[in-house]
Parts: C-alpha cells; sequence; structure tokens
C-alpha cells in the first residue's frame, strides 16, 4: 500500500444520492443493477507475453459491484500491441488467462466486458521500429516515447496500411471479439477513441489517405463502420460497444469541434446507429456539447457517458451527467480504480481512497490490489 492510497482520503459532498445512478439499466443483452460502470483502465499488470496474471484476477474481482466492468484496453495480435505488460486476446494463453479474471468476476456477482485496442502507430515498446506498426498514413506521434528503462527515444514511423489490407484490420477485431466471449467476457467494446488505429482513421490530421478510407468523413468513418458491422456479426450486436472521443486531442492527433468531426461521426453513426449495438461510449471534456450529444442522438441507443482525464470524476458530476440527461450510465476511471466498493462508498457518502498516479503503470500489488475496502 502506498502511504499517499493508505493515507489521503477525500470527503465527498453530504447531498442524499441520487436514485439514477443507483438504479438499473439494460444496455443491450447486459443488465446492471447501478448506472456507474468501470472505465478501461490500463494498468500493464499482464505477463510479458500478454497473458492476465493472479493480480488482475484479484483486481477485477474486488471491483464486482460495479453496474459493468470494461477490462482495459486489450491487443488483437502482435502488431496491434501498445504497452508493455499490456494484456492481450491473441492467443489460447490469452484467452485461458482471461477466463480465470471472468470466471472470478462473475463468481463475485459482477458482470466484465473488454476493450478491444489497436494501437495503430502508438506504440510505446522498445522494438516498435521492428515490429511493423500500421497506420493511415506514414506519420509519425510527435515527440519521444519513454522506454522502460527511463531513456526516450522518437517515434517511431508506422507503415501506412495498403488498401487491400482493411480486411484483414477487420479480421484481427472480429477475430478477437470471438476470443473474448471463449474467454467468457459478457461483451466487448471496440476502442474507437483516445488516439489509437481507429481514432487515427476518423481524424484528418493523421489520416492523410486518398484511396476509399480517406478524405471525405464517409470515408475516414468506413474502417470504424466495418469494423463494429464485423464484430457485431461475430459476437451479436446487443453485446458490441464503441468507445469514443469526439473532438479530443491524445497521442498526438488532434481533433477538434468542427463541422468536419461533427460530419465524420454522423457518417459513423450512419453505419452503425440501426445495428442495435449494446451502447456507445463516449469520452469527452464536453459532454454538453453539441458535438456529443448530436452524436448520441444519431445513435439512439443506451449512451455510456465519461467526463475525460482532466478532473477525476466525483459522484456529484456523475449525478449531474444522469440529471441532464447527458446520459444513461456513467463510466468512472480512476475513483474505481482506487475503490473498489466506490458503488457502497457513493451510496452512503463515505470518504475516497485518493488514486495515486504513480503506480497506476507500475508492475506489481502496490497501488494496484491494495487500496482498502471500508471495514465497516
Ligand atoms: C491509468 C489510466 C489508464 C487508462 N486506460 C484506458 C484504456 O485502456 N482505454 C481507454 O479507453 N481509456 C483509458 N483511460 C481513460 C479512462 O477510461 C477515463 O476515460 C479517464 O480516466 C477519465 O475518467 P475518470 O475521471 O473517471 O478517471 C485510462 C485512464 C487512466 C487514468
Amino acid at each position: 500500500m502506498t502511504e499517499s492510497a493508505t493515507t489521503a482520503t477525500t470527503v465527498v459532498d453530504d447531498a442524499a444520492p441520487a436514485a439514477s445512478l443507483f438504479s438499473p439499466i439494460t444496455l443491450g443483452r447486459l443488465e446492471l443493477p447501478n448506472r456507474i460502470v468501470m472505465a478501461p483502465l490500463t494498468r500493464r499488470r499482464a505477463h510479458a507475453d500478454g497473458t492476465p496474471s493472479d493480480l488482475m484476477v484479484r483486481h477485477y474481482a474486488d471491483r464486482a459491484t460495479a453496474g459493468l466492468i470494461i477490462a482495459e484496453g486489450t491487443f488483437l495480435s502482435h502488431r496491434s500491441r501498445t504497452y508493455l505488460n499490456q494484456p492481450g486476446l491473441a492467443t489460447d494463453e490469452h484467452v485461458a488467462g482471461w477466463r480465470q479474471v471472468t470466471d472470478a468476476v462473475h463468481a463475485a456477482g459482477g458482470r466484465i466486458t473488454v476493450q478491444l485496442m489497436h494501437g495503430g502507430r502508438v506504440a510505446m515498446l522498445p522494438d516498435a521500429e521492428e515490429r511493423g506498426i500500421v497506420a493511415p498514413s506514414a506519420l509519425p506521434v510527435g515527440g519521444e516515447r519513454r522506454l522502460p528503462d527511463g531513456t526516450t527515444r522518437p517515434h517511431a514511423t508506422p507503415r501506412a496500411l495498403a488498401t487491400d489490407e482493411m480486411g484483414g484490420v477487420v479480421a484481427e477485431f472480429a477475430d478477437a471479439a470471438r476470443r473474448a466471449i471463449d474467454a467468457g467476457f459478457d461483451g466487448v467494446e471496440i476502442h474507437g477513441a483516445n488516439g489509437y488505429l481507429l481514432q487515427q482513421f476518423l481524424a484528418a490530421s493523421t489520416n492523410h489517405r486518398d484511396d476509399a478510407y480517406g478524405g471525405s468523413p464517409a470515408n475516414r468513418a468506413r474502417l470504424v463502420v466495418e469494423v463494429t458491422r464485423a464484430v457485431a456479426d461475430a459476437v451479436g450486436a446487443d453485446r458490441t460497444a464503441l468507445r469514443l472521443s469526439p473532438g479530443e486531442t491524445r497521442q498526438g492527433l488532434e481533433e477538434h469541434d468542427s463541422p468536419d468531426v461533427a460530419a465524420t461521426y454522423a457518417a459513423l453513426n450512419a453505419g452503425i446507429a440501426g445495428l442495435g449495438l449494446a451502447y456507445l461510449h463516449v469520452l469527452s471534456f464536453h459532454p454538453d456539447s453539441e458535438l456529443v450529444q448530436g452524436i448520441r442522438r444519431d445513435f439512439g441507443g443506451p449512451f455510456v457517458i465519461n467526463s475525460g482525464f482532466e478532473e477525476v470524476t466525483t459522484r456529484a458530476e456523475a449525478e449531474r451527467f444522469l440529471v441532464e440527461d447527458l446520459g444513461d450510465a456513467v463510466a468512472v476511471g480512476r475513483p474505481l480504480l482506487a475503490n473498489p466498493d466506490l458503488v457502497r462508498r457513493w451510496r452512503e457518502g463515505r470518504e475516497l481512497n485518493t488514486p495515486d498516479p504513480a503506480t497506476f503503470y507500475t508492475p506489481g500489488e502496490v497501488g494496484y490490489n491494495d487500496y482498502p475496502f471500508l471495514e465497516d
């Protein structure tokens, strides 16, 4: 237990909790007892080959009272990997490891989906140059990547995917989705946010293509539509979800709130809105913006909202999102990272453990499985 995790606490306001955060909701095939969803959180506690560890079994099972757990961004294949000790869904060993996690969460009464992630040009790995990373265009992330030995190196330049390789990318997502269901997950969330491969296609700043996957908003949305449809075909639309971060700048990718961006997400929605997906999940610093709420309207199905990285989500903010009808459920990251029993703490207006950023990505259980539960 780190000192900050044990001793630093934050007192939440003492207003009565809004009933709606603690009321059930159905997201496709998923029946949630409350609307507090654990946001996907990369923690780099898997084994070196990407097999989930026992630490992860305990971590996720401890958080089973969340309405839904979305397990961290998980790679689909060798070349889609982004981080050391990131878990995968590429091999039978990965599936067997995840099976331990999903069994433990279910035994504890919880529900768990997994985020399917292709990093594209973002590869924070020592051998990024050798792995042949791919992206819509041969444009590296600006600046440097930090390696585990503390040194830094410029980001590797990706290879632009050929048009006839797109089917292969789509298949990687669909295959990983099937393996996720084999591993016992209740569904999958496609990672279309935070500057990784799919958003690299959506954003004009990272997509300079002139084929059917670049140029117009509809062309830039095409790959995300194809991936979403293929995953829905593979495992059922009612257990397929998509996460987006429209208008956000991340991993060197710039997207601003502009007519072009709104048109891109409208084109994306035109391709997926009729599928009957379990939910659409949006991460945004501006959840009440017309860009975000327009996407929600176009989608028309269950909408999970998350307020973005700047400030840690508070109970008051989560309640406001529901009271002001900005979403149907709220995704919560760092508060659940530091409080396995967050649902109870919020419901009872109890003190919270404070998340310790120094241990977000470090190996071992410190700052991972040692945040205490309430004792009484
Ligand atoms: C340590 C850490 C890891 C994260 N990993 C992921 C991830 O794997 N996939 C993803 O979509 N977002 C990821 N995020 C973003 C969170 O899901 C969430 O959007 C963000 O933390 C803001 O919510 P909060 O204020 O409730 O923490 C991560 C954030 C943190 C702090």
